[in-house]
């Protein structure tokens, strides 16, 4: 009889720790790899920047986009959560990891200004995600911030590490009231960039692996390529290093939208000048700046600034939704990038974002897509063929 209930016992704790555990691979053993395809998505979800519990329309329109793109990676763009206090910054990071954990999505972060700048410091913020599974590790803690990693992709036959990802922590904001505005990108955070890129290079026969960067505080380099420089000041913020922007930019320099002026940090640390001497990165990806949904090429590298997916930060209808790159391992010089517009998502056939709480009607997301393809139409006349879009 002793015998049986102990069977009975070790089986329901066997059964328990199978259905009522959550089920995701652990992050040691994840492989990101190209598919049989030749082809690897990363779906980017920027500024969700919410509490808990976390907006309904936020979480529907992620779930809505993984099933529809079913994405080999997701990375989170920074503003992450803004909650108060440990636990529930923890339920927090649990909510809105939990459409890529559900589906066994693997996914990665970038810190941004607002994340850790309450109670909880970044390195529990990491711990938390982490313990979702989050593959973001801390590769080197002595440097300056958080989070500061890289992950390689395989070939689709496993074969050789065909491209590769930065996730650089852009810091917060600027310790001399001096100064003032955002941190930048500090000395040895560049050098570790450098000297990762150099052993990846190293191992992969003397070749740069191409790769992108995504951070959440964008470089002052945007101000270079698509603003114009004026010969005077004209206050604080548009000064950079000394030189001074007039805030509006040009129009034939970038495609899509730009409702706000982009805000990288007023000293530059030289971080954009060490991936043009490098060579590697063919592309860099921000949020940080909600409303602004654009792609501007500078140096021979694209900065694009994926907007807000949430409702809860400020955002505006025309420009929320998601980024999502498709890589193809035949050429990895390049690649696609295309905004999943929450307007759009909203006025599929089988979506929930009309009737989920904050969501609005068809005919207001109809609205919206109207006009912001109207905007897309007038500057398209400004733009080369290969920029509209
Ligand atoms: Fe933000």
């Amino acid at each position: 009889m002793k015998t049986a209930k102990k069977v009975l016992s070790i089986f329901l704790a066997f059964l328990m720790i199978a259905f009522i555990l959550p089920v995701f691979a652990s992050a040691e053993e994840t492989v990101l790899q190209f598919g049989t395809d030749g082809k690897f998505q990363i779906m980017i979800f920027s500024d969700i920047q919410d509490d808990f519990p976390v907006e309904e329309t936020t979480l529907q329109f992620m779930n809505e986009a993984l099933d529809k793109y079913q994405p080999d990676l997701v990375v989170y763009l920074g503003d992450n959560s803004t909650a108060m206090g440990d636990e529930n910054e923890h339920k927090t990071i649990e909510s809105i990891t939990e459409p890529c954990v559900s589906r066994n999505v693997p996914y990665a972060i970038v810190f941004g200004n607002h994340d850790g700048e309450r109670e909880t410091s970044r390195e529990t913020l990491l711990d938390y995600f982490q313990e979702f599974g989050c593959l973001t590790t801390d590769a080197d803690p002595d440097i300056y911030g958080c989070g500061n990693s890289n992950l390689t992709i395989l070939s689709s036959d496993g074969k050789k590490t065909a491209f590769n990802l930065w996730f650089i922590d852009s810091n917060a904001y600027h310790p001399d009231p001096e100064v003032g505005g955002y941190d930048y990108v500090r000395e040895d955070q560049i050098q570790w960039y450098k000297d990762t890129a150099d052993a990846l290079k190293a191992e992969n026969g003397g070749k740069v692996v191409p790769s992108m960067l995504f951070q959440h505080i964008i470089m002052p380099e945007a101000y270079e390529a698509i603003y114009p420089r004026l010969p005077f000041k004209i206050g604080k913020d548009y000064t950079i290093d000394g030189t001074t922007y007039f805030p509006v930019p040009f129009f034939n320099r970038h495609a899509g939208i730009i409702l706000e002026p982009c805000s990288p940090p007023f000293v530059n640390g030289g971080q954009w000048d060490a991936l043009v001497e490098t060579g590697d990165v063919i592309a860099t990806f921000f949020g940080h700046d909600h409303v602004n949904d654009f792609i501007a090429t500078h140096e021979g590298i694209d900065i694009v600034n994926v907007p807000t997916v949430g409702y809860q930060a400020y955002s505006d209808a025309i420009s929320r939704g998601a980024g999502l790159i498709t890589l193809d391992e035949k050429d990895l010089s390049d690649y696609e990038y295309e905004m999943i517009y929450f307007f759009d998502m909203a006025r599929e056939e089988d979506s929930k974002l009309t009737e989920v709480e904050g969501g609005r009607s068809r005919i207001y997301y109809s609205f919206v897509r109207f006009f912001r393809k109207l905007l897309d139409g007038i500057h398209n006349i400004f733009l080369p063929k290969e920029m509209e879009r």
